[in-house]
């Protein structure tokens, strides 16, 4: 199919270690581009690197300004820019909004959205310089509609959009999409960990879905991946979610 390949493209993806940043990762390679595995966990990251021709494992810590000046330096040496920035990386510490902790609310900002934004302020310019660009930002359905134990969490991803929405407006001249994805419940470790404590709850989350099952890492991947290609070069602005129409808007 025309445009769908990303041959020549460099791209960045953020939380490239983990469960739905490693599959990210993989369809990109598998279109053609040269994907930066970037997370605080560079051990975790060079396992994924090693399985995908092409790529390169770099470590970045989100939440330490200075490391994200050092990484995005880092890309426009190396890579000479980057191409398509993916901001996958993540944290959520579940917690009920009453008896939350502010220094958790601090690490989630840190890492779910002033990293992002730090990120972006430094690689944007090179995008819409060479006039083309893809900015993905990976948020969640709990920003869109609420879910119980992640208020802060959903604060910071909710943030996303106003920013991927002004970001959308401000590179579509030099060619440049902005877009936000947003996994519904998703089969991850993450998950997996939580219904470990929690027996049930994994069939009981499935029950609410519509398509009746749970989301994979892949089913995230394949949207974020062609919003990275050429197919979509008339979608911008945009919050699409893979939920299996849990949410609908
Ligand atoms: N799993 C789900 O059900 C679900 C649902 C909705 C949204 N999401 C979002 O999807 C994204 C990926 O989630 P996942 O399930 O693959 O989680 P994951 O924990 O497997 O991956 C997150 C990755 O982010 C990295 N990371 C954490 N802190 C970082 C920092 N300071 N700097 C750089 N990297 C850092 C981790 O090392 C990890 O590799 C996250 O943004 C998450 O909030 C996940």
């Amino acid at each position: 199919m025309d445009g769908m390949r990303l041959d020549g493209r460099v791209a960045v993806v953020t939380g490239g270690a983990g469960a739905i940043g490693s599959a990210i990762a993989a369809d990109l390679t598998a279109l053609g581009a040269r994907v930066v595995v970037a997370d605080v966990d560079l051990r975790g990251a060079e396992k994924v690197a090693a399985g995908l021709p092409g790529s390169v494992p770099q470590a970045v810590d989100l939440a330490a300004p200075e490391s994200v000046e050092r990484f995005c330096a880092a890309c426009r040496d190396a890579a000479g820019g980057v191409d398509i920035l993916v901001h996958n990386a993540g944290v959520s510490i579940v917690e009920l909004f009453t008896s939350s902790d502010p220094a958790n609310w601090d690490l989630m900002w840190q890492v779910n959205l002033r990293g992002p934004m730090l990120m972006t302020k430094l690689l944007l310019p090179g995008m819409m310089a060479r006039g083309w660009g893809r900015l993905v930002f990976v948020s969640s359905d709990g920003a869109r509609a609420g879910s119980g134990g992640e208020g802060a969490y959903a604060a910071t991803k909710a943030g996303l959009f106003g920013l991927a929405k002004t970001l959308a407006r401000e590179a579509a001249r030099a060619n440049v999409t902005s877009n936000v994805v947003c996994p519904g419940p998703t089969d991850t470790p993450m998950l997996q960990r939580v219904s470990a404590a929690e027996p049930g709850l994994v069939e009981r989350i499935a029950r609410t879905i519509p398509l009746r099952r749970l989301g994979t890492p892949a089913d995230v991947a394949g949207l974020v991946a062609y919003l990275c290609t050429e197919r979509a070069a008339y979608v911008t602005g945009q919050t699409l979610s893979v939920s299996g129409g849990v949410t609908m808007h």
